[in-house]
């Protein structure tokens, strides 16, 4: 048996440099989470080959990069690009995929920007990606598909081939049907049948999961038992599989020798003083700009702070050719800018900014660094770097704050949570993560840390798999009566 993956964005894209194309890894959790899953298949795995992962590679094939720039990479998995015409990729990511299903499902209803052209480079796109399976996709291969850019393709693969194995799963939020539906009717009932078309559905929580029920009841008029649906006799489950993170990179990262020389040079460099660390993809929906608003607050509030606190604000650059993005980045260089302005001294910056991407290693730096961690997206599908977090801190101490509205706030209650759109107490939360007793640190973290190694990436695919067989099982013996 083979895993076939298929989402729109690869572990690794092609970006060009010098003149030259080289490979880069991928921003988001999705890349991230799913290739330490891919990277080590855990022993115990069904697959009994090299797992194959069908995406886009982030910029058009040309005939200089072709497929050997990704086979020349020797992983765990053998990677097919998919080649997708600029103009249409533009119609499909930038005009759908960023337009429309992003802000929509991020609770962002205004930002919302629908074109008929643009439905239809998403439903040629998810077409596109079905031509190029097609000569790769065996018979026994199970096929997951990921995200909101494939919402289509699950339905277009079971036609093509009824007796496949096929899962898809959401990692940004599904959202309340009252959004949903003000999609117009014949894309929302497409995106519910597309979704359909797998055997299994997941979702990051149990909320998400019940508003896509809701959604296909009342949209499809299909009934559920416990997320139980039949769908033209087939039957479909949609259930909740939070994602977990591969803890033992962290928190090996963390206590590397490398790491810990950085993280000391830079506790060194502030001397002493108490590190905030702020680290997203650059998007609206990482709440990046209320929380910076928070920390002037809370500067405001606390002159005893000033000198003794700085907040080391990463982003991370993302989808730059947006317009929403530009401004947004914008709009962060310019509060960065004021609030440094009012508060800097001599011998003292508030705000340490960076627009840029971090490695492994000094990512783990900066988590063993800090003292708090400000994770607080107005909304968030999962938010893996609450859980990068708490695994580099290895039941040590450093205090998360996190946003109620992040899925990981689920499964993270001990933590401090937050709403992120309410600016005081969030500045308030500073304060109290920063006094926080040293034994309640340690005492949340480690349990923290005990459940996020229980649920990582390999139980979250692992379980995710497991009830999938379950359901392909299941329609088989229903097929066969
Ligand atoms: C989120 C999404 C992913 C996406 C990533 C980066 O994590 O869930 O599907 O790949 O953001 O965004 P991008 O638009 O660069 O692929």
């Amino acid at each position: 048996m083979r895993l076939v993956i298929v989402s729109n964005r690869l572990p690794v894209r092609l970006v060009e440099k010098d003149g030259r194309i080289a490979v880069e890894p991928s921003a988001g959790g999705l890349a991230t989470g799913l290739e330490a899953y891919l990277s080590a298949l855990p022993a115990e795995s069904p697959f009994d080959e090299k797992p194959l992962w069908v995406g886009w590679p982030g910029r058009p094939l040309t005939d200089r990069t072709g497929l050997d720039i990704f086979q020349a990479q020797g992983r765990a998995f053998d990677i097919h690009p998919v080649h997708i015409p600029e103009d249409e990729m533009n119609a499909f990511y930038h005009g759908f995929c960023n337009a429309v299903l992003w802000p929509l499902f991020h609770y962002f209803p205004t930002y919302v920007s629908y074109k008929d052209s643009s439905w239809q480079a998403y439903e040629k796109v998810n077409t596109r990606f079905l031509t190029a399976l097609e000569p790769l996709v065996r018979e026994d291969d199970v096929i997951w598909v990921h995200d909101y850019q494939l919402m289509l393709l699950p339905r277009l693969l079971r036609q093509a081939h009824p007796l496949a194995a096929i899962g898809f799963f959401l990692h940004i939020p599904f959202p309340s049907h009252e959004l949903f539906r003000t999609l117009p009717r014949t894309c929302r009932q497409a995106l519910l049948h597309g979704v359909l078309g797998s055997d299994l559905v997941g979702f990051h929580t149990y909320d998400y999961t019940r508003h896509f029920i809701s959604s296909v009841s009342s949209i499809l008029g299909l009934s559920n038992t416990m997320g139980r649906l039949a769908v033209e006799d087939r039957p479909v489950v949609a259930d909740t599989f939070p994602m977990g993170i591969d803890v033992a990179k962290y928190a090996d990262a963390a206590a590397s020798k490398p790491a810990r020389a950085l993280a000391d040079n830079l506790r060194r460099s502030l001397a002493g003083a108490d590190i905030i660390l702020s680290m997203d993809r650059l998007d609206y929906s990482k709440g990046i700009l209320n929380r910076l608003a928070a920390f002037e607050l809370f500067l405001k509030r606390h002159p005893e702070r000033l000198e003794k606190v700085v907040l080391m604000l990463v982003v991370v650059p993302s989808r730059t050719e947006v317009k929403r993005y530009q401004e947004m980045k914008k709009r962060i260089d310019e509060l960065v800018g004021r609030i440094n302005g009012k508060y800097a001294t001599m011998a003292w910056t508030p705000i340490l900014y960076r627009f840029s991407c971090f490695p492994l290693g000094e990512l783990a730096a900066l988590y063993a660094a800090s003292d708090v961690a400000l994770v607080t997206p107005l909304r968030d599908g999962m938010n893996l770097i609450a859980k990068e977090y708490v695994a580099a801190k290895n039941g040590g101490t450093g205090v998360l704050i996190l946003s109620e509205t992040a899925g990981a706030a689920a499964e993270m209650g001990e933590t401090l949570m937050v709403n992120p759109r309410d600016i005081r107490e969030m500045a308030e939360a500073i304060e109290t993560a920063l006094t926080m007793d040293r034994d309640a640190q340690i005492r949340i973290n480690q349990t923290l840390f005990t459940r996020l190694t229980r649920f990582d990436v390999r139980h979250w695919a692992g379980d995710f798999l497991d009830s999938l067989f379950g359901v392909r099982d299941e329609r088989r013996r229903l097929e066969s009566r």
